[in-house]
């Protein structure tokens, strides 16, 4: 299905059926409304609005158009903060309150916040939760998006010092557990507790992990509660979802957020998001990436999302269908991108692809965010590519498709990419970096990938990568323990207790040494511009960034740093790598993996990027010029077809 997002309270209410005519017209099947309407739909404390909001319904659904509801509490409403100031959250490094004015300005620690939304939600609910046209709910709008996941609000700290007590029961054992006799920071009680924020230099890495994780079980709290209010109230087959942004950079644990979820969605901008994290490139590199974004960033989080939840499917709730107004820099895509992602996504399991928005707003924050229409209402440029795609879809039985699974795992853990935040101890030492780049090397072999959490049972996968396992998971360690797959795991992993320390007899603890027979006798960071060499499997390669010096116990030792001591080691089937590497020897070690397990490698041009639904294969070309098409000889196209695949084209083919 393909839908869009829309915002009747825009426009006036005469342009609302000829919106919705338009819409159907151009193939679209599905409308997300409401997420950001709570001033007008109550206007006053407790006297609600309904009117307009029902003659929208009414004129959408007759149009034969489907709804996706939801809850409006990414902006509470002048009154509500004006009577209730304390919803607001508190900036972490700076300590200044985050003001009314725009938008996710509340503190996931207000008891009153919750209580707030909890109501206005059931109140939606209630009215609209058995209405015929209305498919599912959306919980709020990106949770946490705009770094506001902490907050180091009164509301917050009381909130922390109660999760405190719960962890650690005693002072004597929270302050032994943190190490705090170190530099004096010992507590006597429970009330003396601080935020870890605000002091002269770096505070403690244990106190900072429990901040993150307790901040994460109160936006999962949080949420939970929404989810269970909805379900109160809506019909069974309503389905429930959220619209996530990167679990990278929210700083939440998405895989506990999405459980209570029918499915999750994605909002997907890969321009807005390339031009962030694409920063560090220059001018020259990055033009390639410009407009169409890198060809494995949307893949990762597709393929994270649709594992968030056991239905292993997902929709994108929101697609960037020109330049968005958010980034530094804001281009224009490159003409068939709109296509090509929205294909992307169903490729890699999505069943819906909502776009952001109808219509560009010719006034507030958006206004320079492109729409499907101008806001003269003429169409705007993704237009035709929209209706290619309906036209394409009317060739392809996507209800025939099962939702993919991959042979390849990606193991992701939030721990980790929390610990290389609070203790980075290299500058060039970046855990989202990591998955980004041994992601890229599967995926420039051919490869499908899920991206499971540590606790995913591993049945059934061939090769599981594990970039990095920092802290003691029991969980994580004994499907490690358990599995047939070919492991690769990382440096790093096995490197800290579950409160931060250092494990007694060193790294790797936890009982990860059962898997990695080492022992890291010391760690050296380098500069990123600087490597040494890397001796493994007859190849010489690069040594860079994090470099662990390894005593080794058991295994037999595969690769070896520049000094001839070891770096790489091989235990039955598990290998650790004790240093980061680069893309070559990421490919070459994922490559021998995977052929040892016996899955099958494609030798694909740089920017061209394979996946595979059901028994159908997807190619896409994200870079400007051809490439001979990488389909068999006499491969059955479903989309496109012929011996060349064009810059920034897809083709599909049925898989023998
Ligand atoms: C998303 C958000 C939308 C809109 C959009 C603009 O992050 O959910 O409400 O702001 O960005 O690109």
């Amino acid at each position: 299905m393909l839908g869009v997002c829309y915002y009747p309270e825009h426009w006036p209410q005469e342009l609302w059926a000829t919106d919705a005519h338009r819409m159907k017209a151009l193939g679209l099947s599905v409308v997300r409304i409401g997420e950001f309407a709570w001033s007008r739909l109550e206007p006053e404390p407790g006297r609600y609005d309904f009117a307009w909001f029902d003659a929208a319904i009414e004129t959408l659904v007759t149009a034969g158009l489907k709804l996706v509801l939801c809850t409006p509490t990414a902006t509470p409403p002048k009154w509500l903060i004006d009577a209730h100031p304390d919803i607001l959250p508190v900036d972490p490094l700076t300590g200044h309150v985050r003001g009314f004015g725009s938008r996710r300005h509340y503190d996931f620690s207000s008891e009153v916040y919750l209580r707030e939304a909890l109501r206005i939600s059931a109140v939606l609910a209630q009215r609209y939760g058995k209405h015929p046209g209305v498919i599912g709910w959306q919980t709020d709008n990106e949770l946490c998006c705009h770094d506001t996941a902490l907050s180091i609000s009164a509301a917050a700290l009381q909130a922390f010092r109660a999760w405190c007590v719960e962890r650690y029961g005693t002072i004597d054992q929270l302050n032994a557990a943190w190490g705090n006799v170190f530099w004096s920071m010992e507590y006597r009680s429970f009330g003396e507790i601080e935020v870890p924020f605000g002091a002269v230099t770096e505070t403690n890495p244990a106190h900072r992990m429990a901040y993150q994780r307790f901040s994460s079980d109160q936006v999962v709290h949080w949420h939970r509660a929404m989810v269970a209010v909805l379900r109160e109230h809506i019909a069974p087959h309503h389905f429930v979802t959220h619209n996530f942004i990167p679990m990278q950079e929210t700083g939440v644990n998405n895989f506990e957020l999405a459980a209570p979820l029918d499915f999750a969605s994605y909002d997907n901008y890969p321009l807005g998001r390339a031009d962030l994290a694409l920063a560090a490139l220059s001018g020259d590199e990055f033009k390639q990436y410009m407009r169409t974004g890198h060809p494995d960033f949307q893949a990762f989080v597709f393929d994270q999302t649709r594992c968030l939840t056991p239905a292993r499917r997902f929709w994108i709730m929101e697609q960037q269908p020109g330049p968005v107004n958010w980034a530094p820099h804001n281009a224009r895509p490159a003409t068939g991108m709109v296509r090509l992602w929205t294909w992307e996504a169903i490729a890699h399991g999505a069943d819906c692809v909502c776009y952001f928005r109808w219509r560009q707003a010719p006034f507030a924050q958006e206004q320079m965010h492109a729409g499907l229409l101008r806001p003269d209402s003429v169409a705007a440029s993704a237009w035709p590519e929209i209706e290619a795609v309906v036209r394409e879809m009317a060739g392809l039985d996507m209800t025939t498709l099962p939702s993919p699974h991959a042979r390849v795992a990606l193991m992701v853990d939030p721990e980790a990419e929390w610990l290389s935040d609070i203790e980075r101890q290299g500058a060039g030492y970046d855990y989202r970096q990591i998955l980004l780049d041994w992601y890229r090397a599967a995926r420039e072999l051919g490869l499908d990938l899920d991206i499971v959490q540590p606790d995913t049972d591993l049945t059934g996968y061939a090769v599981v990568l594990v970039p990095c396992l920092a802290l003691s998971n029991a969980a994580a360690v004994s499907r490690l323990v358990a599995t047939t797959a070919r492991v690769l795991l990382g440096p790093r992993s096995g490197a800290k207790t579950v409160e931060v320390t250092i494990p007694d007899g060193l790294a790797p603890g936890n009982g990860l040494r059962a898997l990695a027979p080492v022992q890291v006798t010391s760690v050296e960071t380098l500069r990123p511009d600087v490597s040494e060499l890397l001796h493994w499997n007859g190849g010489t390669y690069t040594s860079r960034v994090w470099r662990e010096a390894v005593e080794v116990v058991g295994g037999e030792v595969t690769g070896t740093y520049e000094d001839g001591s070891a770096a790489v080691i091989r235990n039955a089937h598990v290998t650790y790598l004790a240093t980061l590497t680069d893309d070559a020897f990421m490919r070459a070690m994922i490559a021998q993996l995977c052929t040892e397990a016996g899955v099958a490698l494609q030798r694909l041009p740089p920017n061209v990027r394979l996946r595979q639904r059901g028994d159908v294969m997807f190619a896409f070309n994200y870079g400007a010029s051809g490439v001979v098409t990488p389909a068999p000889a006499g491969a059955d196209f479903l989309i496109g077809g012929g011996p060349t695949l064009e810059g920034h084209d897809l083709v599909a083919w049925r898989l023998a």
